[in-house]
C-alpha cells in the first residue's frame, strides 16, 4: 500500500459555497517558488495580469499578453497542489464577443491546467461570462476599479464616488453574479458600497481595497511583502522584503569586493571528498 497522500485541490464549487462563511484567503502568484510558499496557506492563487507591472515593469496591465499569462500560469500550477488556481484574461482577450472570450479562456485553461479564469466584468462582460460558464469555463468577475480601463479613467483611484458611478458598479456586480461567476473581486470602493454588493449578490465577494465586509480578501503578494517603495493605501505590509534584499545585496557586494566571499566552505578542493553544500541544504 502506498503511503502517499493525495491533496485535493480546492474547487470553484468549494469557493462558491463559502458565501457568508469562513473568509476566502487569496494572493497573487506568478512563479513557482512563490506559489509553493503560498499554496498551503491560501484558498485561491490568482495568476493576475498585475504580473505585467509587478514582474515585467510595465506601466499598466494593458500590455499583458495571453502568452505571458500562459507562461506564468504553468509555473504556478507546477508548484501548487492545494489552492484553486485562477488565471486572468488579459486586456483585449475577451471583450469583443462571447466566442472570443471562450476561445481564449479554453486556451488558458488547456495550456496551464488552471481551473478558472478571471476577467474585468463591466456590464459588457455578462454575455461572455454566461456563454463561458454554460460551456464549462468557471469565471471569476472583477468590478469596481478595473485596472485594464486605466486609459479611460486616467489614473488608478478608488471608484464609486458619485451616485451614478455607485449604481453602475452595483449593476456590474449583479450582472456578473447573475451571469454565473463563482466569485467576484471588488476593487477600490468604499466600505458601504462593498457591503451593499456583498449583501446583494449570491457569489462570494473578494475584496481588494474594499474593506473587511467582503467574503474574502486578495492582495498582490509583492505589495504585502514590501517589495516596493510605494504601495496603495489599502495594502498592509506584512514584511519588508525590499530592505531585507537590499541589506543582503549590499553585504554580498562588499564581501566580493573585499574577497571575503567565497569563504572556505563554498570552495571546491581537489583533495577533499566533501562537496560544498547546496544552498538551502
Ligand atoms: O491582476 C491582479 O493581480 C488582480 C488582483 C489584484 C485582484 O486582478
Amino acid at each position: 500500500m502506498s503511503s502517499q497522500t493525495t491533496v485535493k485541490r480546492t474547487t470553484t464549487a468549494d469557493i462558491a459555497a463559502r458565501k457568508g462563511g469562513e473568509p476566502v484567503v487569496c494572493l497573487t502568484a506568478y512563479d513557482a517558488p512563490m506559489a509553493s510558499i503560498l499554496d498551503p496557506h491560501c484558498d485561491i492563487l490568482l495568476v493576475g495580469d498585475s504580473v505585467g507591472m509587478v514582474v515585467h515593469g510595465l506601466p499598466s496591465t494593458v500590455g499583458v499578453t495571453i502568452d505571458m499569462m500562459i507562461m506564468h500560469g504553468r509555473a504556478v500550477m507546477r508548484a501548487s497542489e492545494r489552492a484553486l488556481v485562477v488565471i486572468d484574461m488579459p486586456f483585449g482577450s475577451y471583450e469583443a464577443s462571447p466566442a472570443q472570450a471562450f476561445e481564449n479562456a479554453t486556451r488558458l485553461l488547456k495550456e496551464t491546467g488552471a481551473q478558472a479564469v478571471k476577467l474585468e466584468s463591466g456590464r459588457y462582460a455578462a454575455d461572455a461570462i454566461k456563454f463561458m460558464v454554460e460551456r464549462g469555463v468557471p469565471v471569476m468577475g472583477h468590478v469596481g476599479l478595473r485596472p485594464q480601463a486605466i486609459n479611460v479613467y486616467g489614473a488608478f483611484r478608488a471608484r464609486g464616488r458619485t451616485t451614478t458611478e455607485r449604481a453602475e458598479i452595483l449593476g456590474e456586480a449583479e450582472a456578473t453574479a447573475k451571469a454565473g461567476a463563482f466569485a467576484v473581486v471588488v476593487e477600490g470602493v468604499a466600505e458601504d458600497l462593498a457591503r451593499e454588493i456583498t449583501e446583494r449578490i449570491s457569489a462570494p465577494t473578494i475584496g481588494i481595497g474594499a474593506s473587511s465586509v467582503c467574503d474574502g480578501q486578495i492582495l498582490v503578494t509583492q505589495d504585502m511583502l514590501g517589495l516596493f517603495d510605494w504601495t496603495p493605501k489599502f495594502v498592509k505590509r506584512y514584511a519588508s522584503l525590499r530592505s531585507s534584499i537590499t541589506d543582503a545585496v549590499v553585504q554580498y557586494a562588499s564581501e566580493v569586493r573585499r574577497r571575503s566571499f567565497p569563504e572556505a566552505a563554498q570552495v571546491y578542493r581537489l583533495d577533499s571528498p566533501t562537496r560544498p553544500k547546496k544552498s538551502g541544504a
